[in-house]
């Protein structure tokens, strides 16, 4: 439904190059990365708002200009610019008035998506009587009553905080999976994107550096850049495989040679990691690592435990406790070596 074919473009320091990508009719896709990573540029290519660059982008076999003539794109950007002097509800009909629709079907249409957006009691507000929150839903009404095929937003809840923040992924998201449409959805917040998307695609410097469903890219980070932009525990160098696992039968020079040529490091996620004070060595693929407690906090339902092992130090989230931990003393790290995810 979009397809984003070879885009290159290039400001005096900063270039995007060679970048595809296709968004599905009725996917929530982001786009993830850091502040100047190139989130907004491209944004502005699929909208239209930037016409200097190179390559294609096709809107439902459409090109970005038909797409606008026909309606089919509409946009939401962090801060909802509402016209000051009209209501809740005239600015939310605004286009429809620009398209001289018939006064009734404006009024249906408008109190539709004022049922929808929870905002029946502000109709009648003015832009400075409401909050953040509420503005923001006015924006986004705004943009679904043009009944889009494409919802672009540019972190549209960076300025809601917390509760609020949350409230707006919850309703954007059941909005989405309610009208079926296409969002093309801008972020740097790792939780808000994998929370709401079919399918993510991580910048860096002007580069996808992975795209994927939540799962896929968490499960498969594929490369150093991603895991640790996701913030990933327990990436360590190839070079220390035998110090975290001196007796297992797959520390042979072999196994990690032949790792060696694609990897340069490895995961262990520490969700997979139990803490035990014994060892069963019967059970086929369980590795274990023998190290000293250095910390353990609770967290909002999760342990966070550090151990050393020789010299590095494992990170262990565990709901619970099997046993009571005492610092500085002996623990045993036992993990599944298919738990294990290579990296380059
Ligand atoms: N009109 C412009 N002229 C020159 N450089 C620009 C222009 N617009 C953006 N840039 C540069 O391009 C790079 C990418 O900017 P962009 O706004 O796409 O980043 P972003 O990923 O959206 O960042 P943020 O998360 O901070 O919004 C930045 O280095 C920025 O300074
Ligand atoms: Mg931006």
């Amino acid at each position: 439904m979009v397809i984003i074919e070879n885009i290159y473009k290039s400001y005096s320091d900063f270039s995007i190059s060679a970048l595809n990508f296709k968004a599905k009719k009725g996917e929530f896709l982001s786009i993830l990365g850091p502040s100047g990573s190139g989130k907004t540029t491209i944004l502005n290519i699929i909208s239209g708002q930037e016409k200097k660059f190179s390559g294609t982008v096709t809107i439902q076999d459409n090109t970005v200009e038909e797409a606008i003539e026909q309606g089919q794109i509409s946009m939401v950007f962090q801060d909802s610019l509402l016209l000051p002097h009209l209501t809740v509800f005239e600015n939310i009909v605004f286009g429809l008035r620009l398209k001289k629709i018939k006064k009734n079907e404006i009024e249906t249409k408008g109190m539709k998506i004022l049922t929808l957006l929870g905002l029946e009691d502000l109709r009648e507000r003015f832009p400075n009587q409401l909050s953040g929150g509420q503005k923001q839903r006015v924006g986004i009404g705004r943009a679904l009553i043009m009944e889009p095929l494409l919802l672009l937003m540019d972190e549209p809840f960076s300025a809601l905080d917390g509760e609020l923040r949350e409230k707006m992924q919850n309703l954007i998201k059941k909005l989405q999976k309610t009208l079926k449409i296409t969002i093309i959805f801008i972020t740097h917040d790792k939780d808000e994107a994998f929370f709401l998307s079919d399918q993510i695609i991580i910048m860096e410097k002007g580069q996808i550096i992975r795209k994927g469903t939540p799962i896929e890219i968490y499960s498969q980070p594929l490369s150093f850049n991603v895991a640790s932009f996701l913030g990933m525990e327990n990436i360590i160098s190839l070079n220390k495989f035998s110090i975290l696992f001196p007796q297992h039968p797959k520390n042979s020079s072999t196994f990690i040679k032949e790792q060696i040529k694609e990897n340069t490091f490895f995961i262990i996620p520490s969700e997979r990691i139990e803490i035990t004070s014994s060892i069963n060595t019967n059970i086929e693929n369980i590795v274990y690592s023998k190290g000293i407690l250095k910390e353990c906090i609770f967290k909002l339902g999760y342990y966070f435990i550090k151990v050393n092992i020789s010299g590095l130090l494992i990170t262990i989230k565990q709901n619970r406790l099997p046993f009571s931990l005492t610092l500085e003393e002996e623990v045993f790290l036992q993990y599944n070596f298919n738990d294990l995810v290579f990296i380059s």
